[in-house]
C-alpha cells in the first residue's frame, strides 16, 4: 500500500501445531499419522524425523505408505549405527497397535516402505454410520480467531481487488466456523485520512441538504474522482478540504455527520455486494483506531522509548530484523497506515485476546503487514508459541488478456457490475440447458443466483491462493471441469436420484439400523466410500494451510467418482420409468455423498440448489 518495495522483513520464526485435535473422527489419515508419530517414537526415542506418510498411489501397496524406514536408517547411520531400512521399518511395525479398526493388514517391504491396506468392512461401516448420523468433523480444540478480510475503502468502491479477500475471508470464517472455533469476522474498512477533507467539501456543495436525506450519490467512484480533480486544481477547494480535515480530527458535529454520510452511503453500496455473496462481517474499520492510536504513542513512548527514532520529523521504527521502517507519526503529527494497524494488532492480541489472528489481503501488502507483526513481537504483544498471526496473502485477478482486470474503458471493474454480469450469463445458460420450460419460476431465480455468486466464488477459490488467476465467465460457467457449475449440477442430480427413488427418510434410517455394514463390494462402491471418509482429512489439512483449493479439488474428485459410481452401478431399476427394484446400500452411498458435498458447500460459500 505505502508502495514499499526491495525491503524484506522476518517472517515469524517458530511453525508449531496451532489445532489441536481431539477427535479425528473419521479422518483416517489423521488416525494414522498420530499412530505413526507414535510408533516412531517409541522405537527410536529421541530421533527428530519427519514423518513421512502419504497415500498410494498404486493399490498393488495399500492405500497408505509411511516412508520413514530410510530416513531413520541415515540418521542412525550417521552415529554409527548400521540398520538397514528394511528392519526400521519392522521395528516401527512392531510398535504399531496390533489391532487398528480401519486396518486390514500392514505389510513391510525390504527397501523399508510400511504399506497399511484398509480394511473394506470398516468402510462399510462407517458410511452406514454417516448415512444415519449425518456427517461429523473432527473435533478440535476451541480457538478465538479473528478474520480482517474484505476491507475496501469507503467512497472508493469496492472493486475486483477486495472480491478475493472478500471471497477467500468468508471461507476460512466458514470453515472455523464448521470446526466450532470463535470467529470474529472483521471489516478494516478505511474509513479514515486525509482523503475526507476533499469528499465532505465536495458534499457540501453537491448535496447541500445531505443533513436532511441522504444523498442519492449512486457512481461513489465518480463523486471520488470529481473531489480529486477539484481537490487537484482548486486551491481555493483544497483549502477548504484541509480545513474539513481539521475539524473532523476535532470532532466538529456537523462535519462528523458529513463524514458518516459519506460512509454510509458507501455501506449501502458494498452491503448489497455483501447480500449477494451471503457474507456476514463487522466494521471495525481505521476510524475505530483514532483514540488507540495515540494511546499507543503513549504507550511506545513510556514502554519502549529505544524504538522510536526522528527522522525530517517524522517518528519511525525498525522492528527487529526489518530495513524498511513504519512510520508512527508524520512530520504534521498525523498517524499513518502503519500506526493503524499497529494499533489494531496491539488491539486484536491484548484487549480481544485472539489465539489466532489472520489478514487476509493482497500479496503486495506483504512487507507492510511482515513488519507490523515483527513489531508486534518486539513489543511482546504475543507470543509465538501459542499466538498465530499471519498473513493470508493471494493474487491479482487478471482479465482474458492477462494484464490487471479492467472494463473496456479501462477502469476498475465495480464488483456490482461484474456479479450482476453474473447473473445475467447464468440466466442465459440455464435458458440453453431448456431448464425454464422445467422449473418453478422460484427455483429459477434461486438456481441463477446459485450459479452465478457460486461461480465467481468458486473460481477465485479454486485457483492456488497464493496465484494470479484469469478471470473468465465463459471457463466459470462451464458446466464440464472443476467448476461450481458442474458442482452444483451433480449435486442435484444426486438429490433428485433420492427423491425419485420413491424410498422415504424413515424407510432409509430403518434399513440402515437393520445394516451396519453396508453390503458395498464393486470397486466403484468402495473408491467412493474411501473418497466419502476424506473429509475430515480434507477439513484438516485446510484448517492448518487456509488454503481452499484443497477443498476443491476434494470435492471435484467426489464429484467425479460419484460419477464414476453412477455410470456403472444401478442404484434404481426402473421398468417403464417406475422403480422396481431400489438398491438400498447405493441409496445410502447418495445420501452420503449429497452431504458430503453440502458440507463442502457450506463451508466454500456456495448455496446449495436441489434442482437444476
Ligand atoms: N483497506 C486496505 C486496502 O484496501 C486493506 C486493509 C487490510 N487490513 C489491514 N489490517 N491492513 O488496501
Amino acid at each position: 500500500k505505502d508502495g514499499k518495495n526491495g525491503g524484506a522483513a522476518p517472517k515469524q520464526a517458530k511453525k508449531v501445531d496451532y489445532v489441536t485435535v481431539n477427535d479425528y473422527g473419521s479422518s483416517i489419515f489423521g488416525r494414522l499419522q498420530s499412530l505413526f508419530k507414535k510408533a516412531i517414537e517409541d522405537a527410536f526415542p529421541g530421533l527428530d524425523v519427519p514423518l513421512l506418510l502419504a497415500e498410494t498411489p498404486n493399490p498393488q501397496f495399500g492405500d497408505y505408505q509411511c516412508n520413514s524406514a530410510m530416513p531413520i536408517a541415515a540418521i542412525l547411520k550417521a552415529t554409527g549405527i548400521n540398520k538397514k531400512p528394511g528392519d526400521v521399518g519392522k521395528e516401527i511395525h512392531a510398535k504399531l497397535p496390533e489391532n487398528i479398526d480401519f486396518v486390514e493388514k500392514i505389510a513391510v517391504m525390504p527397501a523399508g516402505f510400511i504399506n497399511v491396506f484398509l480394511n473394506a468392512d470398516y468402510l462399510r461401516k462407517q458410511i452406514s454410520s454417516l448415512a444415519l448420523n449425518g456427517i461429523s468433523l473432527p473435533k478440535v480444540a476451541k480457538k478465538r480467531v479473528l478474520v480482517d478480510f474484505s476491507s475496501p475503502n469507503i467512497a472508493k468502491e469496492m472493486h475486483v481487488g477486495h472480491l478475493r479477500s472478500t471471497i477467500i475471508g468468508d471461507s476460512i470464517c466458514r470453515l472455523f466456523e464448521a470446526v466450532g472455533y470463535d470467529v470474529l469476522r472483521v471489516n478494516h474498512i478505511g474509513d479514515w485520512g486525509t482523503q475526507f477533507g476533499m469528499l465532505i467539501a465536495h458534499l457540501y456543495d453537491r448535496f447541500p441538504d445531505f443533513l436532511k436525506k441522504l444523498p442519492d450519490i449512486s457512481d461513489l467512484q465518480a463523486f471520488y474522482k470529481e473531489s480529486k480533480k477539484r481537490f487537484d486544481e482548486d486551491e481555493q477547494f483544497k483549502k477548504r478540504a484541509y480545513e474539513c480535515v481539521v475539524k473532523l480530527q476535532s470532532r466538529d458535529g456537523e462535519i462528523v455527520q458529513a463524514w458518516n454520510t459519506i460512509c454510509d452511503v458507501s455501506k449501502k453500496y458494498n452491503q448489497i455486494v455483501y447480500d449477494h455473496l451471503d457474507i456476514k462481517i463487522k466494521d471495525v474499520g481505521e476510524s475505530f483506531y483514532q483514540d488507540k492510536m495515540v494511546e499507543l504513542v503513549k504507550w511506545i513512548k513510556e514502554n519502549k522509548p529505544d524504538m522510536l527514532r526522528k527522522e525530517e520529523g517524522r517518528q519511525i521504527m525498525f522492528p527487529t530484523g526489518c530495513d524498511v521502517p513504519l512510520t508512527v507519526v508524520k512530520s504534521d503529527g498525523g498517524f499513518t497506515y502503519d500506526t493503524s494497524d499497529l494499533a489494531a494488532l496491539k488491539y486484536r492480541m491484548l484487549e480481544e485476546k485472539c489465539d489466532w489472528n489472520i489478514y487476509v489481503v493482497d500479496a503486495g501488502q506483504n512487507l507492510h503487514l511482515e513488519t507490523v507483526y515483527a513489531a508486534g513481537r518486539d513489543f511482546g504483544w504475543y507470543d509465538e508459541n501459542t499466538q498465530r498471526v499471519e498473513h493470508v496473502g493471494f493474487g491479482l485477478v487478471l482479465g482474458d488478456d492477462k494484464k490487471k482486470f479492467k472494463t473496456r474503458s479501462g477502469e476498475t471493474v465495480r464488483l456490482l457490475d461484474l456479479l450482476s454480469e453474473g447473473v445475467k450469463r447464468a440466466t442465459e445458460k440455464l435458458k440453453e440447458k431448456g431448464r425454464d420450460a422445467v422449473m418453478t419460476e422460484e427455483e429459477l431465480a434461486a438456481a441463477r443466483d446459485a450459479v452465478a455468486f457460486g461461480c465467481v466464488k468458486y473460481a477465485d477459490l479454486s485457483h492456488t491462493r497464493t496465484q494470479d488467476y484469469i478471470f473468465s465467465f465463459d471457463r466459470m460457467l462451464d458446466d464440464r471441469g472443476n467448476t461450481a457449475v458442474y458442482l452444483l449440477y451433480a449435486y442435484a442430480r444426486i438429490r433428485s436420484i433420492v427423491r425419485t427413488s420413491g424410498v422415504t427418510d424413515s424407510q432409509l434410517a430403518d434399513y440402515l439400523a437393520k445394516t451396519p455394514i453396508l453390503p458395498l463390494n464393486h470397486p466403484a462402491e468402495l473408491k467412493l466410500a474411501k473418497q466419502l471418509l476424506k473429509l475430515s482429512d480434507c477439513v484438516l489439512l485446510v484448517l492448518d494451510s487456509l488454503m481452499l483449493h484443497q477443498m476443491c479439488d476434494y470435492v471435484y474428485n467426489l464429484a467425479t467418482l460419484f460419477h464414476d459410481f453412477y455410470n456403472e452401478c444401478y442404484v434404481i431399476e426402473r421398468k417403464e420409468g417406475e422403480p422396481v427394484v431400489v438398491h438400498f446400500h447405493r441409496l445410502a452411498l447418495c445420501e452420503v455423498t449429497a452431504n458430503v458435498i453440502s458440507t463442502c458447500f457450506k463451508i466454500l460459500g456456495i448455496r446449495e440448489v436441489p434442482k437444476m
